[in-house]
């Protein structure tokens, strides 16, 4: 039996703190589904495209990964759909699991079938946020120890775009 998981999530962009955990959920099941909400509730920086665009890129080398988009709908019903067991989340700091808590418990009202499982990326990664990422990254500062080159190079196309809007 395959043991296939969901990482869901905005991924604005993709940073090596999401990579991490990742990779700490292929030890745990056999392939694991990157899945990027569209309509998320956030403004977000990049188009959707170009978010699958730079996972695709940073997860290239892994044969057990697959990304993909949910474009509407509950997440609960992309994971009975795609016969998914669990929904991966990455966990940072304990203001984080408020909302976590939440999402946990409402998915799994929604599909009890399904279990989110949490996991803690090394620490180094404890303060690397998108939000964060996105923000010293469009003001000019260096962030290429927190994303993968392909990320940073898609980063200062968009900061050099909008210097040239402004
Ligand atoms: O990276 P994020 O922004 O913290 O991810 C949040 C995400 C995309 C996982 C969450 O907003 C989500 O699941 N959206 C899909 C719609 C949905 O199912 N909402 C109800 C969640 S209980």
């Amino acid at each position: 039996m395959t043991r296939k998981a969901i990482y869901p999530g905005t991924f604005d962009p993709f940073t090596n703190g999401h990579l991490d955990v990742l990779e700490r959920a292929l030890n745990i099941f056999d392939h694991v589904d990157v899945v990027l909400a569209e309509n998320s509730q956030k403004q977000t920086l990049f188009t959707v495209d170009e978010r699958v665009e730079m996972v695709r890129e940073v997860v290239r080398g892994f044969s057990n990964v697959s990304v993909d988009v949910l474009h509407s709908g509950l997440l609960a019903d992309y994971a009975r759909q795609a016969g998914a067991s669990a929904i991966v989340r990455g966990v940072r700091q304990v203001k984080d699991f408020e909302y976590e808590f939440q999402m946990s418990l409402l998915n799994r009202h929604l599909y009890p079938e399904v279990t989110t499982v949490f996991l803690m990326p090394n620490v180094k990664y404890t303060y690397v946020a998108s939000t964060i990422i996105r923000e010293v990254s469009m003001l000019g500062g260096d962030v290429s120890k927190f994303v993968h080159p392909f990320v940073l190079d898609e980063l200062n196309r968009k900061r050099i775009g909008r210097e040239g809007q402004s």
